[in-house]
């Protein structure tokens, strides 16, 4: 897999004192501290620690290669821009700062490319900057969030950005210069809080202002930090865009109809904004982009993406595939880098089966509570753990697959994801089968033998098992009152509480059909009846143009299958009870068995179920 790094820094190792060279104070200069230390200084003010990695091309490759990254590309620095000083004195540090980043690419043995930056506030200066660096091999360009009190749409910006279209180079905005700083002067809030909405600031205004209008699709631009604020906030952005004509700017669409024209990175620090953001850019619009070496930046490059529940398909976008598109390296025959093996280098503590499989701390916790031990309890433990150990698969394929469906509503016209999802439904179907096959082992156990240590299980009961739970309301089968067996475990109560309010596999389905088309918004005075009927007619026309939806078809057949087996499984339950139990109550204080036959006309899919009903009509 190739994997790129599009957001990352670097600083020379020295550079000439710019405030004497030109006559003004307060210009950038690094002072070493200790071997491999430095400190960033802004006149006499400290601005940030660094290290080697910031200038070493050995210590920089080694991380890489330790993290697996094969391409990183490398920018300066947004205290370097300049964008207040006069341009000359701008073009000049940029010129300084441009050749010494390929100075630094010379030395990367291919792993290194880089971002120029260019003096902003004069355009044709700019562009003609610009137009060297990418002859001389940079490919593309790092510009602030604005230049002064001029946002993106600025006209002078807007044409620089025309050029950047013209030329083929990539162009990376980051966020500067704070606005508010005086209300934050401690605690990094200009980073982590006007930063973000520094970003959403430039995007908002690029949309707003009719840049995106105006400028040509082929402009390859992303927005740094995931875009800020922007992702988060779109609602509030659209509802304003579609209720208040002072909201409008001046663009042709609404906010949300602009979210293929840029891409962002995603550095953002947390699996949930991750996948936030996947869900609302798509997953053709995020690349890797660490802010390393810098104190803020992702520690082990890529391991957010890599340790996501993102889709395989996914993964390999972000951490490479949209990169490429957006660097313009698709047809790079030299670009060789990317075809080496991209797996983290082994450490010095080699990986074996049992340390990757964690098998010690696996075989750990089997904990019969019956003293001396009862023979059978072993089993009964074991069972009981790889049931849940399948649930685990289970809940990650399927928020995979609420991905993929939210991903094929974003983009009615891609198919990728409506077959990963049907591929994914495919494994949870399997998996279920092989659950429902399980109980077997366990009826091996004699019903004397259960009763030898039932007692010591009390009140534990199956009415407790949260991943299970979790995929009953991640399926759609959302029922609030199951809460109360969750109280003793705080995390768990709030783990489901979250799935509660989150939108179910079945909301993100219909949500596509509606966005495909086949399914028309209901009316607010629509009743829950006549909502049921309409979303169990859509999938009737799905079925109906079987030569138009067989991807969607497939979808159907393998949820309704899905649905089918956990009947199975919850009957195969029912009669492993019986046959233990007999008709007792459970542990959980239910009625036993006959209470888990209520459970059998639950159905996950009902609307699916209607539509073969309405076939028939
Ligand atoms: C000797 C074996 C078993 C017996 C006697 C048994 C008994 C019961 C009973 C009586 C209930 C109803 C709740 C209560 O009052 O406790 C129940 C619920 C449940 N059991 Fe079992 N069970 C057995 C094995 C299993 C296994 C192997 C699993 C695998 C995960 C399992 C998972 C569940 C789940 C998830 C529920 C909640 C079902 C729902 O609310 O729809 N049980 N069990």
């Amino acid at each position: 897999m190739e994997v790129i790094d599009i957001h990352n820094h670097f600083f020379p190792r020295t550079w000439p004192d710019l405030a004497a060279r030109y006559g003004t104070p307060d210009w950038p200069w690094i002072k070493h501290t200790d071997p491999g230390q430095a400190d960033i200084m802004v006149g006499d003010r400290f601005f940030r620690k660094i290290y080697s990695a910031c200038w070493d091309p050995e210590v920089r490759l080694r991380e890489m290669n330790r993290d697996g990254v094969n391409l990183q590309v490398i920018s300066a620095t947004p205290v370097l821009f300049a964008y207040e000083r006069p341009a000359e004195h701008a073009l000049d540090c940029a010129r300084l700062f441009n050749d010494a980043a390929l100075e630094l690419c010379a030395q990367g043995k291919g792993q290194l490319m880089s971002l120029c930056q260019v003096p902003l506030q004069d355009v044709d200066a700019a562009c003609k900057e610009l137009t060297r660096c990418l002859r001389a091999g940079h490919l593309g360009v790092q510009i602030g969030n604005h230049v002064g009190e001029k946002n993106l749409d600025d006209p002078g910006i807007v044409t620089f950005l025309h050029h950047c279209a013209n030329e083929g180079a990539a162009v990376l905005v980051h966020p500067w210069d704070m606005f508010g700083q005086h209300r934050m002067p401690n605690y990094m809030m200009p980073w982590t809080v006007g930063m973000p909405a520094e970003t959403q600031l430039g995007i908002v205004a690029m949309i707003l202002g009719g840049a995106f209008d105006k400028l040509p699709r082929t402009l390859r631009i992303c927005f740094a930090h995931g875009g800020g604020s922007f992702a988060f906030l779109l609602g509030r952005l659209e509802n304003a865009w579609q209720h208040h004509p002072v909201a409008h700017g001046v663009c042709e669409l609404p906010p949300s109809r602009y979210l293929d024209r840029f891409y962002v990175d995603s550095a953002v620090f947390d699996e949930r904004a991750l996948q936030f953001l996947v869900a609302t850019m798509g997953a053709h619009r995020v690349m890797l982009g660490s802010d390393y070496p810098f104190p803020l930046g992702e520690e082990r490059v890529g391991s957010l993406i890599r340790s996501s529940h993102l889709t395989a398909m996914a993964k390999t976008r972000l951490l490479g595939g949209n990169a490429k598109e957006f660097l313009g390296l698709h047809d790079q025959k030299d670009a060789q880098i990317l075809t080496q093996p991209s797996a983290p280098a082994a450490n010095t503590d080699q990986l074996t089966y049992s340390s990757y499989l964690k098998v010690p701390e696996l075989l750990e916790p089997q904990q019969p509570q019956s003293s001396p031990q009862h023979h059978d309890e072993l089993l009964f433990i074991i069972v009981h753990q790889t049931y849940e150990l399948w649930f685990k698969e289970l809940l990650h394929d399927l928020d995979a697959v609420v991905l993929n469906l939210r991903a094929a509503g974003a983009d009615p016209t891609s198919h990728d994801e409506v077959y990963e999802a049907a591929r994914l439904l495919r494994r949870c179907t399997e998996i279920t089968r092989v659950l429902v096959e399980q109980f077997t082992i366990l009826e091996t156990m004699l019903p004397t033998h259960f009763l030898a240590f039932r007692g010591k299980l009390e009140p534990a009961s199956g009415f407790q098992s949260e991943q299970f739970r979790e995929l009953e309301f991640l399926c759609g089968l959302k029922d609030e009152k199951m809460l109360q067996y969750h109280r003793p475990t705080p995390e768990a109560h709030a783990q489901l509480e979250r799935r509660l309010r989150e939108p179910s596999l079945r909301d993100v389905f219909f949500d596509a059909l509606r966005a495909m088309g086949v399914l028309a918004p209901s009316g607010g005075n629509a009743t829950e009846r006549e909502r049921f009927d309409a979303r169990a007619r859509a999938v009737l026309s799905l079925y109906r143009d079987e030569h138009s939806h067989r991807d969607w078809i497939d979808v159907c057949e393998r949820l309704t299958e899905f649905d089918e087996l956990v009947v199975s499984w919850r009957l195969r339950h029912i009669q492993l009870v019986e046959r233990t139990i007999g008709v007792r109550m459970g542990t959980g204080g239910s009625a036993g068995s006959s209470y888990l036959k209520l459970t059998l006309d639950k159905k996950f899919f009902p609307e699916l179920w209607e539509a073969r009903t309405l076939l028939t009509e």
